[in-house]
């Protein structure tokens, strides 16, 4: 039996990449395996946000994650503030970490607009900042935010993970985790499995509706550009058909025609099935049609999960339970791997 962990960020409304490229295979892990989701509720406050909002999220992330098909019965899903351990594992893991490192991480480099120098850093943008709106926006280029690599490597190991499945813009958080667990292998002794990623073939990357060259994003500005699994069918049937494709009204799955491409995609995971055999159907038939299909497919997809997510809502004190039950096994694990990090760190134990 393998131990399966991964985490989302408690965002109000999953994504279809969420969905496709994570929440959804995850689902399919659940037989045979140790498994635990967590929803990373810390990783959250490392940008600006509200701190109700978030309450708010969270349960409606629990919802969304059962509601697609992770049986709280069969699978661990607890809020990373729940459980003591992956901030002290971070603290311990950071002291590991060369900060360029963290300077130079792709998503990093992304949210600050930085070069990925390690002087990149200056607390410009936050003395910059306009002071006019209150309450005082945060420093954009935070300390959490600089170490949110680290805080995810320490949310995988503190559970001794041997696969964590994600997305593919995930892929270099993962290497980090490996390297420092590695490190911190060959620093003190064997503490650490080295955890693999578990990357799907189809939906690792969804990309946006809207500019087919960008991931598709919860915080995309543009509102058709991001599909939520909790969108009605006419969202679903306005956002498809507004899609961007290109000139060509041929259907073909080509790696430089990156709209149809990413609308094959989705169409391919959600039906499961293979692009190229999809693109093959509606060869000479035009992008309406296509489009149409798509749109069904989708509607089709996602309207069981709407349903019992409305269902969910109605039942706050299930979904705290299912919450309740998960941190209690996370924490049962954590505390053995804690304890073992602690011992090799040299930190004395207190008397119990
Ligand atoms: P987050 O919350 O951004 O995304 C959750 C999962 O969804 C995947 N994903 C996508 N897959 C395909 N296409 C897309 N457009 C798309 N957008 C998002 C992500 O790859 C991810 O698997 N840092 C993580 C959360 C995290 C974590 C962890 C993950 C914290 N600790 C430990 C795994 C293990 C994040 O922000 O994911």
């Amino acid at each position: 039996m393998k131990t399966v962990l991964t985490c989302a960020q408690p965002t109000g409304n999953l994504t279809l990449g969420n969905y496709l490229g994570a929440v959804r295979n995850w689902a399919a892990l659940l037989p045979g395996n140790e498994c635990y989701f967590g929803i990373v509720d810390q990783h959250a406050i490392t940008t600006d946000y509200s701190p109700a909002e978030l309450r708010q999220n969270c349960l409606r992330c629990v919802a969304q994650y059962i509601a697609c098909g992770l049986d709280p019965e069969s699978a661990h899903i607890f809020m990373q503030s729940h459980v003591t351990g992956h901030t002290e594992l971070a603290w311990a893991l950071s002291c590991l970490t060369p900060v360029g490192d963290l300077f130079r991480m792709t998503q990093f480099k992304e949210k600050t607009g930085s070069s990925g120098a390690v002087d990149s850093g200056d607390g410009a943008p936050w003395q910059n900042a306009s002071l006019s709106g209150k309450p005082q926006p945060k420093p954009l280029m935070n300390g959490g935010l600089l170490y949110y690599p680290v805080l995810m490597a320490a949310d995988i190991l503190l559970y001794n993970a041997d696969v964590v499945p994600v997305g593919e813009d995930q892929k270099q958080h993962l290497e980090l985790c490996r390297d420092l667990a590695q490190r911190f292998n060959h620093y003190y002794s064997d503490t650490f499995t080295i955890p693999d990623a578990y990357i799907p073939e189809t939906g690792a990357r969804i990309m946006s509706l809207q500019d087919p060259s960008r991931k598709m994003s919860k915080s995309d500005a543009n509102e058709r550009a991001t599909l939520f699994i909790l969108d009605t069918p006419e969202q679903i049937k306005k956002k498809i058909m507004s899609a961007v494709t290109d000139s060509d009204s041929a259907i073909t799955y080509e790696p430089a025609r990156h709209g149809i491409r990413n609308l094959l995609d989705i169409f391919g995971a959600l039906t499961n099935r293979a692009p190229k055999e999809i693109a093959a159907e509606f060869d000479g038939r035009g992008y309406a049609d296509f489009k149409n299909a798509l749109v069904d497919v989708a509607v089709e997809s996602l309207a069981p999960i709407r349903q019992k997510f409305d269902e969910l809502m109605e039942n706050k004190d299930f979904l705290q339970q299912v919450l309740q039950q998960g941190a209690a096994a996370a924490q049962k694990r954590a505390w053995k791997i804690l304890a073992k990090v602690h011992r090799k760190a040299g930190f004395l134990e207190p008397l119990r």
